[in-house]
């Protein structure tokens, strides 16, 4: 039954990954599972998941607005690590501020209650978003003011504070990865204000026409999706002997809109970019880091990262081209 090269059936964890089917859960959920077996990772959602990901592995509804449903969840199948994934995004938690304020709070509780409850291994993502204007932005350490001003933002140092308090008062074991602006060729962005740097690759091998939604010298940290879950994984692996804070950030790139192009351009020489401001995130991306210091997170537990600029963009073409051809 077990398909784990690296664990025994004693040793292993068994995992929930929950809002499992947005842009990062189904690729954490393979490398999960080529690393656990494809049996000790359970990708969970409130959404049908495509053909592809249902067989790929198993699949549970789970609400996390639903303390029963997964507290059942969690004790039927055994779990020993969550990965809490759910959550709504920057630009889409600013169009529906009760249901972020639901969704990234109240489901936040209960996850943290139902860790500290059976005694899980807790991952919760944070963001670049967890910062505001008041904050050092060029570059950002783990520890200055944060005060965000999206309820993403403010959900997310809630989250961060919360993880840590259930730490110190309760001995959970809470991780958390302060993520840069995600990009992957093989799923979607789930309404971030990084999204335009998915959306341009799509766009050039489509139209060969680019609308970008941000300003032309609006800098952000980046990374490849890869090294994002690389570093997921290896902060839940690492001995917690190691690990003298619980919330890192971690960084790999920081480009601006008119970079991107330039290096996307490298590739498709007849993209032509444009600009029309979308204010909403205008403003949120003018308020969060440039440059993301994670020289913490490099000492305590070997972060590395392997994609910078030109090698994530000649691997989404290397990606999307043979996508386009199959
Ligand atoms: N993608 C990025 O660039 C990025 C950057 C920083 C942090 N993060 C964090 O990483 C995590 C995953 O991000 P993502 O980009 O995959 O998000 P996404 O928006 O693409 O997916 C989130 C998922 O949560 C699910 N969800 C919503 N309400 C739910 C509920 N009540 N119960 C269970 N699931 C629910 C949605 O159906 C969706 O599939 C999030 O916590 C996000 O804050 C992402």
């Amino acid at each position: 039954m077990w398909d784990s090269f690296s664990f025994s059936e004693s040793d292993h964890p068994r995992v929930l990954i929950t809002g499992g089917l947005g842009q990062l859960g189904v690729g954490l959920a393979k490398l999960l599972r080529k690393r656990f077996g494809r049996n000790n990772v359970i990708l969970s959602d409130i959404r049908k998941p495509a053909d592809n990901v249902f067989y790929s592995g198993p699949f549970i509804y789970t609400d996390i607005l639903d303390y029963k449903n997964l507290r059942e969840i969690v004790v039927n199948n055994r779990i020993t690590w969550l990965f809490h994934y759910s959550a709504l995004l920057s630009a889409v938690g600013e169009a529906n501020v009760p249901l972020a304020r639901a969704v990234n709070i109240t489901g936040l509780h209960n996850v943290l209650d139902i860790a500290a409850e059976h005694n899980l291994r807790l991952f919760v993502p944070s963001t670049i978003g967890a910062f505001g204007p008041t904050s050092p932005r060029d570059p950002t350490p783990d520890l200055c003011i944060q005060r965000p001003r999206t309820i993403y933002g403010v959900s997310k140092v809630h989250a961060e504070l919360m993880g840590e308090y259930y730490h110190y008062r309760y001995g959970l074991d809470f991780r958390c990865l302060r993520y840069p602006g995600i990009i992957s060729a093989d799923s979607q962005p789930g309404g971030g204000t990084t999204d335009y740097a998915v959306q341009i690759f799509h766009d050039a091998i489509k139209t060969g026409k680019f609308q970008c939604n941000l300003k032309p010298d609006t800098r952000l940290p980046m990374m490849y999706i890869d090294d994002c879950l690389k570093a997921t994984l290896e902060v839940m692996e690492a001995p917690s002997e190691t690990l003298s804070m619980r919330t890192y950030n971690i960084s790999a790139m920081s480009f601006t809109p008119e970079e991107l192009a330039q290096e996307v351009q490298k590739h498709v020489p007849e993209l032509q970019v444009t600009y029309k401001v979308d204010d909403v995130r205008q403003a949120i991306a003018d308020s969060w880091p440039m440059n993301f210091d994670d020289r913490n997170a490099r000492r305590d537990w070997g972060w590395k990262h392997d994609y910078d600029l030109p090698e994530l963009v000649t691997t989404m073409f290397n990606f999307l081209g043979e996508e386009s051809r199959s």
